[in-house]
C-alpha cells in the first residue's frame, strides 16, 4: 500500500527528532534538500555575528585576548572532534578543505621517503584530484586511482579517499581501507565532507592517520566557512607542514627569524583565523548540542527510504545512482535522467532545493536535523508534478 501525506504527518507526530528544526531559518515554503551542499542557517548564528559586532567594536585589537579570538581554532576543533570520533587535540580548524588536503598530503608524502606513489580514487571530488596532481608534481611522485586499477602496495606513500563520495553518496568502508594502506606501510587520509553531521563517523576506531572536511554542508557554518583538519595524536610531532606561516609558529609573538613548528594541531594554522566565519561556525555547531548522531542517523535513514520508495513509486523515469541499501549511502540519494538539470530547475520553481552534478545526475540530500517527513512526501508530489509537464 502506498503511503500518504498522512502517513507523513504522522511520522512527523512520532518523530522524537521533530523539534530540531525550530533551531534552523529555513524560509516558510521552501524545501531544501541541499544541505548536503550548503547547509541553512541555524537560529543561533545571526545573534552570534551580531553579538561579535558588538565585540569587536567595542575591543577592537583587544579582542584577540579578551574575546578569545585566537583559541577559536581549537576550541571549535574541540567542537567539532566528537563528531568525527576525534580528542578534542586532533582537530583544528582552519583554511579550506583543499589547503588542508595540501598540507596534509605533503606532510604525509615525506613521513614515507623513498615510496613513489600516491592513490586516489578518479571519482573523488575534483578538489581532491588537483590538489593529489599538484603534490604529486611538486614532490616527483605518481598518483594512481584505485578505480582504475591501481593497488596499495610496498611503493605507496599514502592513500586518500573520501568517506561519502559525493556523487553517490556511497558509504566506503573507512576501517577496511585504512587496515590495507597500513598493512602496506602507507598513510590514509579521508575526506569528510560529505559525512562529518551527516553520518556517524569515527577516525580513532578506523586507526585514521589523517582527515579533512568543510564546515558548510551538514555542518551549517555558512557559505566558505572554515575547514578543519585531524591527525592522530601520535604523528602529530612529525607532520611539517609544507605551508610556513606565522599561525603554525611555536612563539608566534616574539617574532623571531626563522621558523619553528607549534606543538600539536597549531602548526597546521598558517594565518591569523578568520574570525567571522569562525564565530559564524561556532554558533551553527550548537545545532548538535545534546544529539545523538546514531539516533540522527536513524531518521536521516528514514527519510532517504522515504524519498527513494516514493520516487520509485511515482517517477520510475528517474534511476537511482545511489547505493540501493540505505546503510551503504550517507544521508544523500542520486537519480540520473537526460533532463536533469531542467527537472531541478523546473521544481526550484516549486520550492524545492536539490543541486545538479554533471552530465545528468540530481542530487538530493535529506538533513535531518530540519527536514521533515511531510518535506520528503512534499518533494516528491512537486517532483511529479514538474515530470508530469
Ligand atoms: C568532498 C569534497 N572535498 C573537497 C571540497 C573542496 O572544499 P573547499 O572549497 O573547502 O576547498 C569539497 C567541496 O564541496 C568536497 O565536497
Amino acid at each position: 500500500m502506498s503511503i500518504t501525506r498522512a502517513d507523513a504527518e504522522r511520522l512527523d507526530r512520532e518523530d522524537p527528532l521533530a523539534g530540531l528544526r525550530d533551531r534552523f531559518a529555513v524560509p516558510e515554503g521552501i524545501i531544501y534538500l541541499d544541505g548536503n551542499s550548503l547547509g541553512p542557517p541555524p537560529i543561533a548564528v545571526a545573534e552570534a555575528l551580531s553579538g561579535f559586532a558588538a565585540d569587536w567594536r567595542a575591543d577592537m585589537i583587544q579582542g584577540w585576548a579578551t574575546g578569545g579570538w585566537g583559541a577559536l581554532v581549537s576550541r571549535i576543533g574541540g567542537r567539532i572532534a566528537p563528531l568525527i570520533g576525534a580528542a578534542p587535540d586532533e582537530v583544528i580548524v582552519t583554511d579550506t578543505t583543499s589547503t588542508n588536503l595540501f598540507k596534509l598530503m605533503v606532510a604525509a608524502c615525506r613521513m614515507r621517503p623513498g615510496r613513489s606513489t600516491v592513490l586516489i580514487e578518479a571519482a573523488n571530488f575534483p578538489s581532491d584530484l588537483y590538489i593529489a596532481q599538484g603534490v604529486c608534481e611538486l614532490l616527483g611522485l605518481t598518483l594512481g586511482y584505485l578505480d582504475e586499477g591501481a593497488v596499495i602496495g610496498e611503493d605507496t606513500a599514502l592513500v586518500v579517499h573520501s568517506h561519502v563520495d559525493f556523487r553517490s553518496g556511497h558509504i566506503a568502508d573507512m576501517t577496511g581501507l585504512t587496515r590495507r594502506a597500513h598493512e602496506a606501510g602507507a598513510l590514509m587520509l579521508w575526506d569528510l565532507c560529505h559525512s562529518a553531521g551527516a553520518i556517524p563517523v569515527d577516525l580513532s576506531a578506523a586507526g585514521a592517520d589523517f582527515a579533512v572536511g568543510c564546515s558548510y554542508k551538514y555542518l551549517n557554518g555558512g557559505p566558505g566557512a572554515p575547514a578543519y583538519a585531524f591527525v592522530a595524536r601520535g604523528l602529530q610531532e612529525q607532520v611539517r607542514s609544507p605551508i610556513t606561516g606565522w599561525g603554525g609558529q611555536a612563539n608566534r609573538f616574539a617574532m623571531s627569524r626563522d621558523f619553528d613548528p607549534a606543538p600539536g594541531m597549531t602548526r597546521l594554522q598558517v594565518s591569523q583565523a578568520p574570525v567571522i566565519g569562525m564565530v559564524s561556525l561556532e554558533a551553527a555547531l550548537t545545532a548538535f548540542d545534546g544529539i545523538d548522531l546514531v539516533e540522527l542517523r536513524r531518521k536521516a535513514v528514514a527519510l532517504g527510504v522515504l524519498f527513494a520508495k516514493l520516487t520509485a513509486e511515482r517517477l520510475p523515469e528517474l534511476t537511482l545512482v545511489s547505493p540501493a541499501d540505505p546503510r551503504a549511502r550517507g544521508n544523500q540519494l542520486g537519480y540520473a535522467h537526460p533532463k536533469a538539470e531542467r527537472i531541478l530547475a523546473d521544481v526550484a520553481g516549486l520550492g524545492v532545493i536539490g543541486d545538479f552534478r554533471p552530465p545528468e545526475m540530481m542530487r538530493f540530500g535529506f538533513a535531518p536535523l530540519y527536514i521533515r517527513h511531510v518535506d520528503v512526501y512534499d518533494a516528491v508530489e512537486r517532483l511529479a508534478t514538474v515530470m508530469a509537464d
